[in-house]
């Protein structure tokens, strides 16, 4: 049996978070020589517990810091395309353990303001602790943010539609945007035509034909709760505000890569 046929058969039968958990722990004792070479090589670097690192990206320390530095560059790199980065507020929404965020105020004009909102407690409580010059926030699964209308600049999220059902991709892109200021930009990632290959061949088709494709039956918000992206559909939802800028996603080493959305409020 391959890994899709048995995630889908765990899923079917309502065990794929449990067989998520004892993933973890064999890439918790895998990753043991590397994890000791992290801390010997970055002893002053304080990173969240393995298992919301793994939970929200990857259980390889040394990409889940050193390579976020690039990842930081890179979306700064595309907000400067559009904003000048002076004086303006900036809200990673679904920051988790900080792993993006924590490096902005590090390459950004320090009269910035940086926020992070995730519906997870747990990682709210470890950055509050341990990251500096940002402002965190808990928000529930279904919106409103604690903000504001109008409050931000710049809005991202990375992988965060990824894990959520129809209903939310309609709720959250209004309440984005509600908390966007007008001529703001939204930064998105999300699961293009490059994730194909994760779908069954029903979903194929419907995916095809513009539907979103939605695998639950696990906890709406998890890595575990998968949603893919039709183009088609997401123009829909973006409706009269512009498109910037679509990247579709390509496959790099053998692995799919996220598309990339960036969006101006512009109604
Ligand atoms: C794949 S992780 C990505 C984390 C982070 N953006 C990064 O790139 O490292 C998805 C994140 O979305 C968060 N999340 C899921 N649903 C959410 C919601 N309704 N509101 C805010 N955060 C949410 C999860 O708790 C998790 O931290």
């Amino acid at each position: 049996m391959n890994k899709y046929a048995l995630s889908s058969l765990l899923r079917q039968v309502g065990l794929i978070k449990i067989g998520d958990k004892i993933r973890f722990y064999i890439n918790f004792i895998k990753t043991y020589r590397l994890r000791k070479q992290f801390f010997k090589e970055n002893r002053d670097v304080k990173l969240p517990p393995a298992y919301y690192i793994y939970e929200t990206f990857n259980l390889n320390y040394f990409s889940f810091y050193n390579k976020s530095i690039d990842t930081a560059k890179w979306l700064i790199g595309h907000f400067e395309k559009y904003k000048t980065l002076e004086n303006i507020s900036i809200l990673d929404w679904g920051c988790g353990p900080g792993r993006v965020i924590r490096h902005l105020p590090s390459f950004i004009d320090n009269s910035c303001k940086f926020y992070g909102t995730d519906y997870n407690q747990k990682y709210i409580n470890w950055c509050s602790k341990n990251i500096i010059n940002v402002s965190f926030n808990t928000n529930t699964l279904a919106p409103p943010l604690n903000y504001e209308r109008n409050t931000f600049d710049i809005i991202y999220g990375i992988s965060i539609f990824t894990h959520l059902s129809k209903k939310m991709h309609f709720a959250w892109f209004n309440e984005l945007l509600r908390v966007l200021k007008p001529g703001g930009i939204l930064f998105l990632t999300l699961h293009g035509n490059a994730f194909k290959e994760k779908l069954t061949e029903a979903e194929k088709i419907k995916f095809e034909k513009g539907e979103l494709i939605v695998k639950s039956n696990t906890k709406e918000g998890h890595r575990t709760f998968c949603a893919f992206q039709p183009t088609s559909f997401f123009k829909e939802l973006v409706g009269l505000n512009e498109i910037l800028e679509h990247i579709p996603g390509d496959i790099k080493n053998g692995k799919p890569q996220q598309d990339v959305w960036i969006i101006k409020k512009s109604i």
